[in-house]
């Protein structure tokens, strides 16, 4: 392969969304940021200098980054963040994948306006395992806050309360007519009749899955996270925060001057407020040089999609579980068919104590809190890969993260009437090639919700999956082992349970997240290390010189 250089600047950008005009954190003065595309087996150098008086670290979501976990980037965990003035130079092989991935932000809520594209082309002389598209186009959701993202979860942190939340979704950066003054701020796709093109769907919202659909249109899914997957049709999508699809849009033989509209709108079945509002884009078939009579297209007919109902868990779960893997010679899934270690990890919402001599306003009194096995993941003072690395005696960290639930209970059924989460820095430390088996269960302590779970530095198969508590005994025999999907990110079941195998062949200290930004910041986090094996390419190199400080 060969080696692509980048340069971040973070700066600040004056942007005006919905009428308001605000400063936003943004590199390159993009936003979205730019598109960094590489190809199969290349190495990627990108220097980021931060300009900018927030700290800030680049995650690249979906890299497997094989011991090169120094640049895989989210704040406290692989490195300290880069402090305004200073720069770092995330250095990386992009190797065995190829698909649409995309980068963020990793520090705070700074992800709302620093994320975009990450495009991995097959190596030069292979092909796509379906047909060549006529163009490729990346569409990214986001979301989109009035107030100044930062500002918004740190309010939440400081009251207990549950975060404003955002005030649009954007497709590619821009909400649509169906927001205030937001016409002109409506992103167009163009194109022509009769041609395949591969959409890269990417979710980089901050707290919301969302359905997609354009009107009298389907798609055919062709890869997920990066991995291929086998060809299926439908005409409306789930994706999670975390979550890329790419799926072939075949327009139509003919349409001249037609407009479809696509629109995205949560999946929601939590407590509390969402944001309940669509964004709306347009497709739009070229007008044919012919035809002198074209409508100019203010006046051209707009068909709306239908979208499922906002709580629709059961067409979640159904098109989830279309998603598999090739499995094929040249595209294996290679799922790991007996488990060294088996772990069972609760997610959820729940509470902390409201600090004396201050009122909080979350559930009665108490802040809210989100936990993995019950325990809220605190943030160490320094990253934990450099504490791991140089075995430093004051470690900020303990190795007692449970394999199972200390306190089991009826996870789905009726909430316990303790809510308290543990708060703590706790790790699982496997050795070099486990084999893991994790099944993450949803609780609905504070009630049942979906949740996107990210794991850093690997892909995970999903083998299972399914509603109410997990059962030992009669689950894992209905257990896909053949061709599972293969991803870094699966939405738990709200209400459920899912599945995930893998190989732990990747020395470091990984993350493991929900993707929702707010439940992130509560605590729904725990970390893996993974130690080094015993040959020399099984271990992990030390640390670039520039790694940044705390
Ligand atoms: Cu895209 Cu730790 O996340």
């Amino acid at each position: 392969g060969s080696t692509r250089h980048y340069h971040f600047d973070i700066k600040l950008k004056n942007i005006t969304r919905l009428c308001r005009t605000k400063s936003i954190v943004a590199v390159n003065g993009k936003f979205p940021g730019p598109r960094v595309i590489a190809r199969e087996g290349d190495r990627l150098v990108v220097k980021v200098v931060n300009h900018v008086p927030n700290n800030i670290s680049i995650h690249w979501h979906g890299v497997r980054q094989l011991r090169s976990g120094w640049a895989d980037g989210p704040s406290y965990i692989t490195q300290c963040p880069i402090q305004t003035g200073q720069s770092y130079v995330y250095n990386f092989t992009i190797s065995g994948q190829r698909g649409t991935l995309f980068w963020h932000a990793h520090f705070s809520w700074l992800r709302a306006t620093v994320y975009g594209p990450l495009i991995i082309l097959p190596k030069r002389n292979e092909s796509y395992p379906f047909v060549k598209p006529y163009k490729e186009v990346p569409i990214l959701f986001g979301e989109w806050f009035n107030a100044d993202p930062e500002a918004v979860i740190n309010q939440s942190l400081q009251t207990g309360a549950g975060p404003n939340v955002s005030d649009a979704y954007t497709l590619n950066g821009l909400p649509g007519p169906l927001y205030n003054c937001s016409s002109k701020d409506t992103y167009k796709l163009k194109v022509k009749p009769g041609k395949t093109y591969l959409l890269r769907l990417i979710n980089a919202a901050l707290n919301d899955e969302l359905f997609f659909s354009i009107a009298n249109h389907s798609f055919t899914v062709v890869e997920a996270d990066a991995v291929y997957v086998k060809p299926f049709v439908t005409n409306t999508l789930v994706i999670a925060p975390g979550q890329t699809t790419n799926v072939l849009l075949k327009t139509k033989p003919q349409a001249p001057n037609a407009t479809f509209f696509m629109l995205a709108r949560p999946y929601f079945t939590g407590m509390g407020t969402f944001d309940n509002t669509t964004v709306a884009g347009v497709l739009e078939y070229e007008t044919p040089s012919s035809s002198s009579s074209s409508i100019s297209s203010k006046n051209r007919p707009l068909l709306k999609p239908g979208l499922p109902a906002i709580n629709a868990t059961n067409f979640v779960a159904k098109i989830s579980s279309k998603f598999r893997s090739l499995a094929t010679t040249r595209f294996p899934a290679n799922v790991p068919q007996k488990v060294d270690k088996k772990f069972f990890f609760t997610v959820g919402l729940g509470s902390s104590p409201c600090p004396k001599n201050q009122t909080c306003q979350g559930p009665n009194g108490t802040k809210f809190a989100a936990s993995m096995s019950n325990i809220s993941f605190a943030l160490p003072r320094t990253a934990l890969l450099q504490s791991y690395f140089f075995a430093q005696s004051n470690r900020g960290y303990t190795t007692d993260f449970p394999a199972f639930p200390l306190h089991p209970f009826n996870y789905t059924g009726t909430p316990p009437n303790n809510t308290l989460v543990t708060n703590g820095t706790k790790v699982v430390v496997i050795p070099f090639n486990t084999s893991v088996e994790v099944v993450l269960q949803d609780t609905s302590i504070l009630g049942a919700e979906s949740h996107p779970l990210h794991l850093h530095g690997y892909n995970f198969y999903v083998v299972g999956q399914g509603f109410g508590n997990f059962d030992p005994n009669k689950d894992p025999a209905k257990f896909n082992l053949v061709d599972p999907v293969e991803r870094n990110t699966v939405g738990v079941p709200s209400g459920g349970w899912v599945a995930i195998r893998f190989q732990a062949d990747n020395p470091g200290v990984w993350l493991m997240h929900c993707h929702f930004d707010v439940h992130l910041s509560w605590g729904l986090r725990m970390a893996w290390i993974v130690s080094d094996g015993e040959l020399p390419n099984q271990k992990l190199p030390p640390p670039p010189s520039d790694l940044p400080k705390c």
